[in-house]
């Protein structure tokens, strides 16, 4: 009796595997081929410990004896054009961000990576940086390099307050580097998207208003976003009442350390989520993998808090942002869960642009 009842246990469990196998990853048809949108982190490391930073701040509650439980690195060459060569010969157009928990400028081939990556037409290459080593030489070499958009964080128009929260930043420097970097765009014949954002503390509230009407005059985009308390996936600006829906994140979006780690999403910074290598498996795989089809569909099924990283986060709503028009600005104004984007009418309507809203 015993014996007939593992049988049937055993034969039960082998054809549920079976049947398992022959459907393995049934919620990945519901998304496209490959992420409309990846970040490629070339490398943690930091220049600057800003005090709001979740990876880099010295307050940070995620320091177990005063280290991250990811370790810090630079991704390697032969590892960056595996990416970029695969998203480029996938002819889906994919914005391609090479930022994650750290400064890319850091890294000595970030040239080399931005021009292999504009050789594709599908992608749109940039990075966000913090400024400190955008040296006229490198913005030489990255304009020649073909990038196509790079975003300066710049926190308000006060020396003393973004000194106070960007430890190790100098706001001169920073201001100087971006009109210098501004006026070598206006030379030339190609020029990239720019960007410029401001994290947002208490004190700098005021100076909202004149800080995205100064940089308007200079570049295509300006965006201002509130600091969130680190480590904080909740916002307050999502209205009453409003029904959570599955996270476009899952379905659009992802996120590659400089090991070639896959996290869940841009909100997971220590890769508890563990979606795979693609150092190990092609992007391909890995986004069709049987980890992602999970997660999707947990989604799809509302359980949300089956996730832990999901359970308290709000970026869901980034998909479905108020857009308006601000006639006094002459801009487009996109209102999401983390920032306001004060966006110039005649860069509005690029594709790729769009995409990035929601990140
Ligand atoms: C993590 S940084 C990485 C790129 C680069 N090192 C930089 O500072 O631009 C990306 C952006 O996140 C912003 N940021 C950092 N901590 C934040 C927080 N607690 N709330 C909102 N934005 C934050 C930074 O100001 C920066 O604009
Ligand atoms: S510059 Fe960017 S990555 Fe570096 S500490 Fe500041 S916010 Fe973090």
């Amino acid at each position: 009796m015993l014996f007939a009842t593992s049988l049937g246990n055993y034969i039960k469990s082998t054809v549920g595997r079976l049947l398992r196998l022959h459907k393995p990853h049934q919620y990945n048809h519901i998304c496209s081929m490959y992420p409309r949108a990846v970040f490629m982190e070339v490398t943690n490391y930091c220049n600057l410990n800003c005090v709001m930073c979740t990876f880099h701040s010295k307050e940070s509650p995620f320091r177990g004896n005063g280290r991250f439980s990811r370790s810090k690195g630079f991704m390697s060459e032969s590892l960056a054009y595996k990416i970029i060569d695969e998203l480029g010969s996938s002819d889906v157009p994919i914005w391609l961000a090479m930022h994650g928990a750290g400064e890319p400028l850091l890294h000595p081939k970030i040239e080399m990576f931005i021009r292999r990556a504009s050789k594709y037409d599908n992608l749109n290459v940039g990075f966000l940086t913090n400024g400190m080593l955008l040296t006229d030489e490198k913005i030489k070499a990255l304009l020649d390099s073909g990038i196509k958009w790079l975003s300066v964080s710049i926190d308000g128009l006060r020396a003393d307050l973004m000194e106070k929260y960007r430890k190790g930043a100098s706001f001169s420097k920073i201001h100087s580097n971006t009109m210098h970097l501004i006026q070598a765009v206006t030379s030339r014949e190609e020029k990239p998207f720019l960007h410029v954002n401001m994290t947002v503390q208490k004190e700098m509230e005021a100076d909202v208003d004149q800080f995205v009407d100064y940089w308007l005059q200079y570049v295509d985009q300006v965006s201002v976003s509130p600091c969130r308390p680190i480590g904080s996936r909740k916002s307050p600006l999502l209205p009453e009442g409003v029904r959570r829906e599955p996270c476009y994140m899952l379905f659009e979006t992802m996120v590659i350390f400089w090991d070639g780690s896959v996290g869940l999403c841009c909100e997971d910074w220590f890769n508890w989520g563990q979606m795979g290598s693609v150092e190990l498996n092609s992007l391909y795989e890995v986004w069709h993998g049987k980890k992602f089809s999970k997660v999707r569909e947990l989604h799809l099924k509302g359980k949300y808090s089956k996730l832990m990283l999901c359970k308290e986060c709000d970026i869901w709503f980034n998909k479905t942002p108020k857009v308006y028009f601000d006639t006094n600005r002459n801009c487009e104004v996109v209102v999401n869960a983390w920032q306001t984007i004060y966006r110039k009418v005649n860069k509005a309507k690029s594709e790729t642009i769009r995409l990035a809203d929601a990140l």
